[in-house]
Parts: C-alpha cells; sequence; structure tokens
C-alpha cells in the first residue's frame, strides 16, 4: 500500500539537512507503485526518487512529489551447477544489511562494499564501489517501474551501461524509472580481493582469508577515515576523482611529484580529489556549521545546523579553489537537488 508521510526530509538526507517536498510517499511493494503510477498519472518533472538520501544534497524547499520504494525481501537462490548464488533483493533494503546478511548466511561477493550507506535500489544507479569491487562487479539485472507507463521493465548489466559512479539511470534514463529490485551474484566460496593497498596491508599475516575478515577490515578503515552519517552528516565522497589525459597528468606531476594518481583505460589518470582538496589547504576548512572533514578530504560534513546552501557553498569554495590552483575541474559525486541546478554535475 501506498503510505504518505509528512514533508520534512531531514531524516530522510545522510547530510542531516533541512529540507521539505511537496509530499513523499512510499512504497511496500512494485504493484502499489504501478497502480499509483497508473491511477495518477503524474507529470513526470513532479517527481523525484528518493532512495537511502546518502548521496543527495538538498536546498531548501523541492516542489515536488518524492516517492520511495522502501521494499524489504531478499531471496537466496543457490545454484544447481558451481558455486554461485544468486540474491534477489527489494529496492528498500539497507545496502550494508544485504552485506552483513549475505555474509552470515556464508555467501562472498559483497564484502567489499561493507558499511556503503544507503540502500540496494540505489547502489546500481551510481555504481557503488570501494577498495577494489563495484556494484557492476557483482551485477546480474534489476527490475524497475516506468515512471511514464507504470510498467515493469527488467535491465540486464549492459542495458544499464554502467562506468566510474556512473550509469545510464544518471544520463538517458536519468528520473524515468523507479528501481524496485535487484539480483546479484555471490558465491559459497571466499574469493577475497585485497589489492586495494590498506586493505593487504591489515590482512598481510593472514593465510587462507575469508569474506567476514575481509569485511572487518574493510569497516575498520572506512571507520578510521569516513564519518558515521548517525554522528556526523555528509554524503560520502562529495566529489568524484577527475580523470585527466596524460599529457594533464605529466604536467601536474612536473610540478607536484607527491600527487597521487592512477593511470585508468587509455592514456588516462585519475586524480586523487581528496589529496588535491588537502594539498590547497582545505582539508578541515570550516565555514560554520559546513566544513571538510578533517580525516578525508574528499567528504563535505554538516557539524549541526548547516542548510544545504551552507554545504552547497563551501563545495564551491573547494572547487574554484582547486581549479585555480590546479586547472582541474571536480566534478561532484552527490546529486544536488534544489529549484534550480546551481551547481555543474
Ligand atoms: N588523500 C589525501 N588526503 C585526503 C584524502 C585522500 O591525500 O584527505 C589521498 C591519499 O593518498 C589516499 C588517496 O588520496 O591514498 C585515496 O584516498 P582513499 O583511499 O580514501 O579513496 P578516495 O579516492 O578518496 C574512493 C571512493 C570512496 C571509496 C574509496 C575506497 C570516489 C569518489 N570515492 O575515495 O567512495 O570508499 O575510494 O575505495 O571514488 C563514496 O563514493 O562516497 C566513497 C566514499
Amino acid at each position: 500500500m501506498a503510505n504518505s508521510v509528512p514533508a520534512s526530509l531531514r531524516p530522510f538526507n545522510t547530510f542531516g539537512v533541512e529540507a521539505t517536498c511537496n509530499e513523499l510517499i512510499s512504497f511496500n511493494d512494485e504493484e502499489s507503485i504501478q497502480s499509483w503510477l497508473k491511477a495518477e498519472k503524474p507529470a513526470l518533472d513532479s517527481l523525484f526518487i528518493l532512495g537511502g538520501g546518502s548521496n543527495l544534497l538538498l536546498l531548501g524547499h523541492i516542489p515536488l512529489t518524492f516517492l520511495q520504494a522502501s521494499i524489504q525481501v531478499i531471496n537466496y537462490m543457490e545454484q544447481q551447477a558451481g558455486d554461485d548464488v544468486l540474491v534477489t533483493v527489494g529496492a528498500g533494503v539497507n545496502w550494508h544489511q544485504l552485506v552483513l546478511d549475505s555474509l552470515n548466511k556464508g555467501y562472498s561477493g559483497l564484502e567489499n562494499l561493507s558499511l556503503i550507506p544507503g540502500n540496494v535500489g540505489a547502489a546500481p544507479i551510481q555504481n557503488i564501489g570501494a577498495y577494489g569491487v563495484e556494484l557492476k562487479d557483482r551485477f546480474v539485472s534489476l527490475r524497475a517501474v516506468e515512471l511514464a507507463s507504470g510498467d515493469v521493465r527488467e535491465f540486464s548489466a549492459q542495458d544499464c551501461q554502467f562506468g566510474y559512479r556512473d550509469s545510464i539511470f544518471k544520463r538517458a534514463l536519468k528520473g524515468r524509472y523507479v528501481i524496485t529490485q535487484v539480483t546479484l551474484r555471490l558465491n559459497k566460496h571466499s574469493q577475497p580481493h585485497i589489492e586495494y593497498g590498506p586493505l593487504k596491508q591489515m590482512l598481510a599475516d593472514e593465510t587462507a582469508i575469508t569474506a567476514k575478515q575481509v569485511s572487518d577490515a574493510v569497516i575498520a578503515i572506512r571507520q578510521s577515515k569516513l564519518p558515521d552519517p548517525a554522528q556526523l552528516g555528509n554524503a560520502g565522497s562529495f566529489f568524484k576523482n577527475p580523470v585527466v589525459t596524460e599529457e594533464q597528468f605529466q604536467t601536474l606531476h612536473d610540478a607536484f611529484p607527491e600527487l597521487v594518481a592512477y593511470p585508468v583505460g587509455d592514456k588516462h589518470y585519475k586524480l586523487a580529489a581528496g589529496w588535491l582538496i588537502e594539498k590547497a589547504g582545505l582539508k578541515g576548512y570550516r565555514e560554520g556549521d559546513a566544513g571538510v572533514h578533517d580525516r578525508q578530504a574528499l567528504v563535505l560534513v554538516n557539524y549541526g545546523q548547516a542548510s544545504g546552501d551552507d554545504i552547497l557553498r563551501v563545495a564551491k569554495r573547494v572547487r574554484d579553489k582547486v581549479l585555480e590552483l590546479f586547472g582541474v575541474n571536480l566534478e561532484p559525486e552527490v546529486w544536488i537537488i534544489g529549484k534550480q541546478q546551481i551547481f555543474p554535475s
């Protein structure tokens, strides 16, 4: 059944900023989303689809109806042949609860993605990733309801066009589908991926590494530098790590030999935005209750009563300073939602 709740969005965004919308409607199953859409026939530009609110910066009153798919099912299906296990999960399941549940059942695959805030339904939209693994590496398919027709469509990995913190749902199909369920491929046996430096170091003395050990190590690393949104409002990395050409990289590297960067694809480099921001002297920078985290400069934080606009002001300051010093344009990773698009994304 559809269930309408008051429209304050403070409890629904991990930045913890006060914001409002016209209406927030939460659905417990796919059919109720379909019947609501078919009965109401709402204008597409009057709707916004809310996930766990962990990748959003909300600005004041947003004159839209927010829809949330709160579907809460987890179904495991061990495959007849081989070691694969498929898990089909409702969009409203908390991502980290899924990770823990699958590990408790003895299935590996999601351990590197431990403690990422947000809901399962939002995970494919930005192809969540951490410590050498991305959602796309475990993805099988998803179901989504088209807002315009109320019809259900199934998407394969190829249909989703996953990229670095990117998918078709951020581009051609932005705002056109509400994801209701996601199917992922897990494994009955542990297949550790510990190429990420600090993870390798932490597990160096272990011999047969279990998925649970990898998860515990990831949790420890995240807790050591990423603030817990329940204690300090934030939305994880605020910006994406920028990708530059080999030429730009060489110029920057000549000027700053200690630049942190990784080769990606063909003649391109991904720069650690956290390093650029720290080098620009902005780690721990604060304006009132909005600031740059003092242990991970890529994360912006709300120390208490900051508004969305306060956070945005700090974000612009960071972007401008990095552009001025390094000639590199930082693009937000979080979605900035307001009356109008203020920040390029
Ligand atoms: N660094 C600094 N100063 C800082 C932060 C980072 O110098 O304040 C340098 C360090 O050299 C560090 C390097 O940057 O070794 C990379 O930092 P880190 O390992 O913390 O990763 P990141 O590139 O800042 C990305 C993801 C995170 C993910 C981690 C681990 C993006 C935008 N962010 O951060 O994802 O947890 O890698 O895989 O790709 C998120 O998307 O919200 C998120 C937290």
